[in-house]
C-alpha cells in the first residue's frame, strides 16, 4: 500500500468562517436559532488540501427551509428542493467556480433491510453524523455563535485522516446496512487518497459483500469508475476482490484470476496482468474509456484458455471474444452502449494487432490495414498495446518494445504517405453506379472493395485517377463495359 498521499493540517479550516457563503450560513443559524454545521467532504477534502466543488451543510431543523432564507441573503438560487430526500440545493459562482451548495436537516435514519429507503425522522448533529458512511466523512465544523469554527468531530475523523485509515463510525455491519454501496465507497476513498482499511471494516465488508445485490448498477458502475480513475486502480481492484464485492458485479474480471501449470509449464496470472497493463495505461492517459480497455482487452483469456501439447497455453481468438463479450459487461453494469462502449470494443478486438504486426517483417501493407481498422483510435490502440509489454522476462520485454518502436515509426510514415487512418473510398458506389450505367447491385460493393485491398495493400496510391482506372479495369473483368465519356474520372 502506498503511503497517504495528503498530509492533515487544521490550519486549513482558517478562513473558512471569513467566505461570504460561511457568514450567510452562520447568520442564519443565529438568526434561526437553529444549529447548523459544515459537513462531510468539504471539511474533510479542506483538512488535506483537496480541492472540493460541492459543499453540504447539516442544520437541526428545517433543512429546505433554511436553504431559501441562506440563498435569499446571497442573492443566489433557484433553489431546488428534493422532498423525498428532505435536502435543497443551489449553485453559487465562487470566483471562477461553481459551487453546489447542499442542505439538510439533520436526521436519524433507520433503513429497512430490502431497500435503501431510509426512514427519517429529526435528529441532532450527532445523529447525523453517526449514521454517515466513514469517519473522515462525519467531520463538521460549527457555524454557531459559541462554537464557532470549531471541528465536531465524535468519532475520530480527524485522526483517521491523519493515519490514513478507513473506518466506519458505527459497527461496520450497521453502518454498511444502512447502504451497502459504502462498502464500495470504501474501497474508493482507500484507493483515492492512498489510505488503508481498518481490519474490522474491512472483515465486514466480507461478510455484507452479497448486500450489493440490493444496490443499482448506475450507483455501482459510478464507484467503479472513480477507482479505474485513480492513479492506480490496481489497488481499488485488489481490494475489491480480496474482500469479496468485485465476484458480486464483475465475476469476469475474477475469473482472470490464477495461474494454471501443466507438465511444468505455467501462464502468467491474468487478473495481475491486466491490472498491470490498467496501471501502466494510467499513467499516460486519464481517458476513462481507454482505461475501460485495458480493463476489458484480456477478459476472454478464461474462456478461450486451452494447453495444447508442443504449444503451452494458448488463448486463441480471446480478443474477438473479448469485444463479443464488451456489450454485456456494459449493458449489466448500466454502462453506456454508445460510441464509447464501441470504442472500448475496438480496443479489445485490435489489442494484439500492433504487435503481432511484428512477428512477420512490418510490411507497409499491414500497417495500413492497421491504420484504416483503428482510425482515429489507432493512438489509444498503442498506448494499450504499449502498457500491454509486462513481460518479466527482460530481454523478451526488450524484443517486444523494440518491435512496438517499430510499427510506431512505421505508422507515422505510412499514414504520411497514404492517409489511410480515416479512410473515404476514392471512388465511391455512385460513381460505380454512373460509371457503368447500372442499379444498385452487390457488383458495385465488390468492385469498391477491389480498390479498397489495392489501396490497402500499397498497389495502387489512394488517389482518384488511379482508383478510377481500376474501377474500369476491373469493370471489364466482370463484362461491363463504362458509359460513353465515363473513361476519365468525372
Ligand atoms: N454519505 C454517506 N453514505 C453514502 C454516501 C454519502 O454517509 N452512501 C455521506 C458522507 O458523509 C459524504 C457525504 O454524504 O461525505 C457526501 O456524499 P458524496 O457527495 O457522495 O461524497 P463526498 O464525500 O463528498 O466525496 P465525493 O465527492 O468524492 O464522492
Amino acid at each position: 500500500m502506498a503511503p497517504p498521499r495528503y498530509t492533515v493540517d487544521p490550519a486549513r479550516l482558517d478562513g473558512v468562517l471569513a467566505d461570504p457563503l460561511f457568514q450567510a450560513v452562520a447568520a442564519e443559524a443565529a438568526a434561526q436559532g437553529l444549529p447548523a454545521y459544515a459537513i462531510g467532504g468539504f471539511v474533510r477534502d479542506r483538512l488535506i488540501g483537496r480541492p472540493c466543488k460541492d459543499i453540504d451543510f447539516v442544520v437541526e431543523g428545517d433543512g429546505m427551509a433554511f436553504a431559501a432564507a441562506v440563498a435569499d441573503r446571497l442573492h443566489a438560487g433557484p433553489v431546488h428542493v428534493f422532498k423525498n430526500f428532505g435536502t435543497a440545493m443551489f449553485t453559487l459562482r465562487h470566483g471562477e467556480d461553481e459551487l453546489q451548495v447542499e442542505f439538510v436537516g439533520a436526521r436519524r435514519e433507520s433503513y429497512s433491510r430490502n431497500s435503501r429507503k431510509p426512514e427519517v425522522e429529526p435528529g441532532t448533529i450527532r445523529d447525523d453524523q453517526e449514521r454517515r458512511d466513514l469517519t473522515i466523512n462525519a467531520l463538521a465544523i460549527s457555524l454557531n455563535a459559541g462554537s464557532m469554527g470549531a471541528l465536531v468531530d465524535p468519532f475520530g475523523g480527524l485522526l483517521h485522516l491523519d493515519q490514513g485509515l478507513i473506518r466506519t463510525p458505527l459497527a461496520p455491519d450497521l453502518t454498511f446496512s444502512d447502504d451497502p454501496l459504502r462498502m464500495l465507497r470504501a474501497v474508493r476513498f482507500a484507493n483515492q487518497l492512498g489510505f488503508t482499511i481498518d481490519p474490522e471494516t474491512f472483515a465486514a465488508i466480507g461478510r455484507n459483500a452479497g448486500r450489493l445485490a440490493i444496490i443499482s448498477a448506475e450507483r455501482i458502475h459510478t464507484e467503479l469508475n472513480k477507482i479505474i480513475a485513480c492513479d492506480r486502480p490496481s489497488i481499488g481492484f485488489n481490494l475489491m476482490r480480496d474482500c469479496g464485492l468485485l465476484q458480486e458485479f464483475f465475476p469476469e474480471f475474477v475469473a482472470l484470476s490464477g495461474a494454471e501449470e501443466k507438465y511444468g509449464i505455467g501462464h502468467k496470472d491474468n487478473f495481475h496482468h491486466t491490472l498491470q497493463v490498467l496501471d501502466n495505461v494510467c499513467a499516460v492517459s486519464d481517458d476513462l474509456w481507454l482505461r475501460w480497455g485495458a480493463v476489458l482487452h484480456d477478459i476472454a483469456k478464461p474462456l478461450t484458455k486451452r494447453f495444447v501439447p508442443g504449444q503451452g497455453w494458448t488463448f486463441h481468438g480471446h480478443e474477438d471474444k473479448g469485444a463479443r463479450m464488451v456489450p454485456g459487461i456494459f449493458r449489466r453494469l448500466k454502462l453506456p452502449l454508445d460510441d464509447k462502449m464501441r470504442f472500448v470494443q475496438k480496443l479489445v478486438a485490435l489489442h494484439l494487432r500492433p504487435i503481432a504486426l511484428t512477428k512477420d517483417e512490418v510490411t507497409d501493407s499491414a500497417v495500413r490495414r492497421l491504420l484504416f481498422d483503428a482510425g482515429d483510435d489507432i493512438d489509444a490502440l498503442m498506448i494499450l498495446c504499449r502498457a500491454d509489454i509486462t513481460s518479466k522476462n527482460e530481454r523478451k520485454k526488450e524484443r517486444y518494445l523494440r518491435n512496438y518502436e517499430l510499427v510506431l515509426r512505421k505508422l507515422k510514415d505510412v499514414e504520411e504517405k497514404d492517409r489511410v487512418r480515416n479512410f473515404q473510398p476514392p471512388v465511391t458506389g455512385e460513381d460505380v453506379m454512373r460509371a457503368f450505367g447500372i442499379a444498385p447491385s452487390k457488383v458495385i460493393g465488390d468492385i469498391k472493395a477491389v480498390i479498397k485491398d489495392a489501396i490497402l495493400d500499397g498497389r495502387i496510391a489512394n488517389d482518384r485517377e488511379q482508383a478510377w482506372q481500376l474501377m474500369l479495369d476491373e469493370g471489364a473483368r466482370l463484362g461491363l463495359a463504362p458509359v460513353a465519356g465515363m473513361e476519365r474520372p468525372r
